[in-house]
């Protein structure tokens, strides 16, 4: 009771879940994620056609995390769709987020509609990748974009839809264009763009020259966005950016969020860090004589 949670219309028994992209399309990889106590699994972000992504190399490490650009490689939606049958079958009732992304309110809508069908609990809309051209970042710094997005996409679908936001200066626009559209909660926040040089070959190390940062580095960050978003909308918010323990996904919580997403700690550390963070997160509430997690969500406004 401590640890459960409910975000965007779904009931998790934790508010620690992976982040979009790093899980493979794997059930026994997924189960181990909810074995370790995690609350929901979120899968990649799937287009409509299949996509190679980029071409090595995707992934560089950088002093407190990493660039990558993957070029949001994936199956497709109608293969991806029998995959999300697949993992949830595996999870014994635990919620499935699916990820869709595109670069045209039709092509979201579609993918949606989709995975929604292979059985996704929530459809988490990824309108922020910072490295893929004509749908991602450009879309998600539009307010008007993404409003129109979430809109035909949360009309048409039964589950929840939950946006998915990076950094910009419209931020907190986005955020309330996405809840106006019928957003049950938002996903905050993608990773943000970058470019590793290396100083020898003086070029960019990644394939596609920009990425997308992830880790501590952008832990202040990802605080950052929430706390403003929490503060202008109170919506329900799954904090995500350079989660490493409890103690950063506290901070997140009080913030604003009610989950949060761990993605580069998880690709270095494993699901083990989900079991940590969320015995850490138990230990602080005993601590500190609060009831519930619920109960930490957005504190650090009352300060
Ligand atoms: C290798 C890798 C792949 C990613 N792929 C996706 C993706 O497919 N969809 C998405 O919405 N975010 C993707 N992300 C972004 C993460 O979900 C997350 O928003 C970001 O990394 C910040 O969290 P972190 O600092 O805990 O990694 C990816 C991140 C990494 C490191």
């Amino acid at each position: 009771m401590r640890l459960e949670v409910e975000v965007g219309g779904l009931r998790l028994k934790s508010p620690v879940m992976n982040a979009s992209g790093v899980l493979e399309w794997d059930p026994i990889q997924a189960r181990r994620l909810i074995d370790a106590g995690a609350g929901a699994v979120v899968l990649k972000s799937t287009t409509r056609e299949p996509r190679r992504g980029y071409d090595w190399p995707r992934m560089v490490r950088v002093f407190g995390g990493f660039v990558n650009a993957v070029g949001l490689a994936n199956p497709g939606a109608r293969e991806a769709s029998k995959l999300v049958r697949l993992i949830k079958d595996s999870l014994g009732g635990a919620p499935v987020i699916a990820s869709a992304a595109g670069s045209s309110v039709e092509e979201f809508l579609e993918v949606s509609a989709l995975l929604e069908d292979g059985g996704a609990d929530a459809v988490e809309l990824n309108l922020s990748c910072p490295h893929f051209r004509g749908g991602g970042i450009e879309l998600g710094q539009d307010p008007n974009l993404v409003g129109e997005t979430v809109k035909n996409v949360a009309g048409s679908l039964k589950v929840p839809v939950i946006a998915k936001l990076g950094l910009s200066d419209r931020l907190v626009d986005s955020a309330v264009k996405a809840l106006g559209g019928g957003a049950r909660a938002l996903t905050l926040i993608n990773s943000v763009k970058a470019i590793k040089i290396d100083v020898y070959t003086k070029k960019p190390v990644l394939s596609n020259k920009v990425g997308g940062l992830s880790g501590p580095a952008i832990h202040p960050i990802a605080v950052r966005a929430v706390y403003d978003v929490y503060r202008e909308t109170g919506a329900d918010i799954i904090g995500v950016g350079g989660v490493r323990d409890w103690e950063t996904a506290v901070e997140l919580i009080l913030a604003g969020a009610r989950a949060v997403q761990v993605g580069a700690m998880l690709l270095e550390k494993g699901e083990l860090i989900v079991a940590e963070i969320i015995r850490g997160i138990e230990k602080y509430l005993w601590v500190e004589g609060i009831q519930s997690v619920r109960d930490l969500v957005g504190l650090a406004h009352k300060a």
